[in-house]
């Protein structure tokens, strides 16, 4: 399956997309277009405001459903009530300031605002400001009664804001929105706000280690898993995400530090820095034990029919200085991507990892022809060093994800 494919998920659903007014509106009709594919059955809801940046023709053709803003138009129909009882799930992207404060308070002055005290189902606000607006105390106060009352706000990204200036306020990218709904569409539970005040730190990707300077010893590891934990994590509350990415091509989910790094050695120092201030760690890369000596300056040359050999030297195992060097309350979780073998199943050889690798929590995960590396889904089980096993079914990476951060939060 591909990265701009978002079909992996949910069962066909009804979601109402509320439009705000803002330039972001634009990114939205990408959205739009994957939930369409994916199989849902999209009403859009644009305020007056967002028509100004994406015409009402653009949303229904691409929905194939009429639009509304006022709650006039098939009045006979009672469109502010019916709306957000029939739906699934309630997008509201990009959620401007205005509309965040709307919904805080309550008010009802448009088809949107109806819909959004009417419906029952999981409410997803995906924020798109300026900087100063998203941190106005104002605009904090409303988030926060927002989420109190069960809704998920998502981080805004940084980044490129409209103007020439930066900073924390831009929309999240449409494959994310996708993603993040059909998650909640899955499991209404799978973002409690149970990280908040928690500093979180993901590995991410596979390491690369030089044999000269075109060619490399390398995995097959994509880092959809690690970018999967990131952003689960960020919407789960986590007051800061870290993810250390080895060689990985993927945008930076909204709310999450991006390090990048190349080699093994590259990822231990990263990591071990930044485990300093962690209070979880989570290793999802695929670290290389072992690097070719003398990676030299210059590209190995063809000399005659026989290949030189390639001799390894040992990488540092991060995993196992984590552990020993640990803070006290500081939780530190493995994967280990397992095939089977003559000697045992994946499971074996994950229980024995587990007891190899000492730490708290080992997700184990069957790789191979068709299975993990690379592709939007997984399933495994989570084992606990206090001889609890949990299985997570197949789906999504993000309900792995949020598969493995119910485990970390039990232990909290
Ligand atoms: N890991 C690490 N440093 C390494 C190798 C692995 O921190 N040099 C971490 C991985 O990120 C993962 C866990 O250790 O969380 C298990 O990795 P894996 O490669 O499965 O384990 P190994 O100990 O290398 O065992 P083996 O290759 O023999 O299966």
């Amino acid at each position: 399956m591909s990265d701009s494919n978002a079909s992996a998920g949910s069962a066909p659903a009804r979601i109402v997309l509320g439009v705000g007014g803002g330039i972001a509106a634009y990114k939205i009709a990408d959205a739009l277009r994957k939930f369409v594919e994916a199989g849902h059955d999209v009403v859009v809801v644009p305020t007056e405001s967002a028509l100004k940046f994406v015409g009402a023709p653009t949303w229904a053709a691409l929905s194939h459903n009429p639009v509304a803003t006022d709650v006039w138009s098939h009045a006979e129909d009672v469109p502010h009530v019916r709306i957000g009882r029939e739906a699934d799930i309630v997008v509201v992207a990009p959620a401007t300031a205005d509309l965040l404060a709307k919904a805080a308070n309550g008010l009802a002055d448009d088809l949107l605002t109806n819909t959004l005290l009417t419906a029952r189902c999981p409410v997803l606000f995906v924020p798109a400001m300026h900087t100063e607006m998203w941190e106005h105390p104002a605009t904090v106060a409303n988030v926060a009664t927002l989420r109190q009352r069960g809704a998920t706000v998502l981080e805004p990204a940084s980044g490129r804001l409209t103007g020439a200036d930066t900073g924390k306020g831009r929309m999240p990218e449409p494959l994310e929105i996708v993603r993040t709904a059909q998650l909640l569409l899955t499991r209404a539970d799978a973002l409690p706000l149970d990280l908040v005040g928690r500093s979180v730190l993901i590995s991410a990707g596979g390491t690369r280690e030089p044999l000269d300077p075109v060619r490399f010893l390398g995995n097959a590891s994509s880092g959809k898993q690690g970018y999967a934990l990131a952003a689960v994590a960020a919407a789960r509350g986590a007051a800061r995400v870290t993810l250390v990415a080895a060689n990985v091509e993927l945008p930076t989910p909204a709310g999450v530090e991006v390090i990048r790094v190349g080699t093994a050695a590259q990822l231990h120092d990263a990591v071990l820095k930044a485990a300093v201030s962690a209070d979880v760690v989570v290793m999802a890369a695929a670290v290389a034990d072992f690097r070719p000596i003398n990676a030299g300056a210059f590209k190995i040359k063809k000399s005659g029919d026989e290949p030189a050999p390639v001799v390894l030297e040992k990488n540092a195992d991060v995993l196992a200085e984590l552990v020993a060097t640990r803070r006290p309350g500081q939780l530190l979780v493995g994967f280990a991507a397992e095939t089977g073998d003559e000697q045992g199943d994946v499971l074996h050889h994950g229980r024995q990892k587990l007891a190899r690798k000492r730490c708290d929590l080992l997700v184990v995960n069957a790789v191979g022809a068709d299975k993990a590396f690379g592709r939007d889904d997984n399933a495994g089980v989570i084992l606990g060093a206090d001889g609890s096993e949990r299985t997570i079914d197949p789906g999504p990476k993000n309900l792995f994800a949020a598969a493995v951060w119910d485990a970390v939060a039990d232990l909290w």
